[in-house]
């Protein structure tokens, strides 16, 4: 199987789907405080999707091989989780940072973007850990060009982070996306530059860096979706789902209250 080129259609629908994804997770912010449930916030974040949105929240009953049915609209993986955490009814507390994880189907094309939150004040650490994955992100992201490759993503991603003490999560990576959820290519975050194939204009992909403080070693919890660090350190992750342009990129996953991209 190859990587798919996008018809102007198909970005179009692309479009639309990154922007009620990004205003998803605009929507939910004010909720994330000392004291609500994850459960509560997938709530809100489903009942946004269905009610407000008219699409569908994508990693509700998602079962890729081998897994059990996601049981819930959205993912929340707090401090030492780094992706996949299932909603529950634990309360948040303050100093804790919360990932939250939105995909969006409308009229059949995906958008797929997570932000971090900040409950109350977290420690510096946790914070600049934020920070750091935001800024390698967008490493990554300015990366993309038609005629560059894959592991020129990964490796400014990896340059970035490594040198301050943080590891790159290695079995979790950024993924082609359209019609389907999760398509080739896989876009890891770490590697060599000029490896892998080369970018074209029409491709779309996310970039979805998963920075732990720790080490890199990942471990998996018995719900079959949650992964924590092995070392228990914090892990911090941003995503946005991005087109290969002419002139370089377009972020698809964008609206009135995403955060501005960093001064280059
Ligand atoms: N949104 C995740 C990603 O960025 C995938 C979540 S799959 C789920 O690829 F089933 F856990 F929701
Ligand atoms: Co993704
Ligand atoms: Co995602």
């Amino acid at each position: 199987m190859s990587v798919s080129i996008k018809t102007p259609q198909e970005i179009e629908k692309m479009r639309i789907a990154g922007r009620l994804t990004s205003e998803v997770l605009d929507y939910i912010a004010p909720f994330v405080k000392a004291g609500v449930t994850t459960n509560e916030l997938d709530k809100l974040c489903h009942d946004y999707i269905v009610d407000v949105q008219h699409a569908i929240p994508a990693p509700l009953n998602y079962a890729p091989g081998g897994h059990t049915p996601y049981p819930k609209s959205i993912c929340t993986s707090i401090n030492h989780q780094i992706c996949h955490g299932i909603p529950g009814d634990k309360a948040l507390k303050n100093g804790d940072i919360v990932n939250i994880d939105v995909t969006v189907i409308k009229d059949g094309y995906h958008g797929d973007s997570s932000r971090m939150y900040m409950v109350g004040e977290p420690s510096i650490q946790a914070r600049r850990l934020c920070e750091t994955t935001w800024l390698a992100l967008w490493r990554g992201i300015r990366a993309v060009k038609p005629g560059a490759y894959l592991g020129d993503i990964g490796h400014a991603i990896q340059s970035f982070v490594e040198p301050m003490g943080y590891s790159v999560v290695r079995e979790f990576c950024g993924h082609g996306i359209g019609s389907r959820f999760h398509e080739e290519p896989q876009v890891l975050h770490y590697g060599r530059p000029k490896t892998g194939i080369k970018l074209e204009v029409g491709m779309t992909f996310t970039i979805e860096p998963m920075i732990n403080a720790g080490k890199k070693d990942i471990k998996q919890l018995g719900d079959g979706w949650t992964v924590v660090t092995k070392d228990h350190s914090l892990s911090a992750q941003y995503e946005h789902t991005i087109l290969v342009t002419e002139s370089g990129y377009e972020v698809l996953t964008v609206s009135d209250g995403c955060p501005p991209p960093p001064s280059p």
